[in-house]
């Protein structure tokens, strides 16, 4: 039992399921690149942590290419549970990316702005390739369409947490997904 089970309303997704899908994604992922010599993943900090962490190890498993692990961090949320819109780089990629096959990886996409303006940024940089892997989607609050070539669950505009996910930078540690009882977020 951890410190957060009480501030759950109910889960959604279970640590079994997102193994499961981890897997599957990585899959996909594996034969579409399993003609490349390398792939440059670009996790989005801090929610994608725990996503670039398993994803990571599974496409290394299964037989996928070599990667290399950048992270960039970008913030459109602050402190709210809405998006501002505002796209503010926090920490940029250490290194030059331009020739090489970039996959994306973001915990969600929600409104759709933190990765419509990310993807202009890396074809900015000449990346040769660049393909998006997020493991949640929410369909209903997309704003700008954006291509998301490799999708997790879609799932209900709802306010959810764990497995990266924050509210006010808490229940990122939460091994499940779950859906944050609103006195939580009224209080
Ligand atoms: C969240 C989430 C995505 C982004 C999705 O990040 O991790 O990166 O918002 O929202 P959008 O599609 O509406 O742009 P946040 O800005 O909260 O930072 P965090 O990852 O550090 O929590
Ligand atoms: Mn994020
Ligand atoms: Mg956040």
């Amino acid at each position: 039992m951890g410190w957060y089970d009480a501030d759950i309303d109910r889960v959604i997704i279970t640590e079994e399921e997102l193994r499961g899908k981890t897997a599957e994604l990585a899959k996909q992922v594996a034969a579409d690149y399993a003609s490349v010599d390398g792939l440059l993943l670009v996790c989005v900090l801090k929610g994608a942590v725990m996503f670039m962490a398993d994803f990571s190890r599974e496409l290394g498993k299964i037989g996928g290419p070599p990667v290399e692990l950048e992270f960039m961090a970008v913030s459109s949320y602050g402190q709210g549970t809405t998006s501002s819109g505002v796209v503010r780089i926090l920490k940029d990629l250490d290194r030059d990316i331009a020739g090489k096959h970039v996959i994306v990886v973001e915990d969600i996409v929600d409104s759709g702005l933190t990765l419509s303006w990310l993807l202009k940024y890396l074809e900015s940089r000449s990346a040769k390739s660049v393909d998006v892997v997020a493991l949640f989607r929410k369909p209903e609050a997309i704003k700008v369409p954006v291509p998301v070539k490799y999708v997790g669950f879609d799932i209900p505009t709802e306010f959810v947490v764990g497995y990266g996910l924050d509210y006010s930078e808490r229940y990122r540690e939460v091994p499940y997904v779950g859906i944050l009882k609103p006195e939580v977020y009224q209080r």
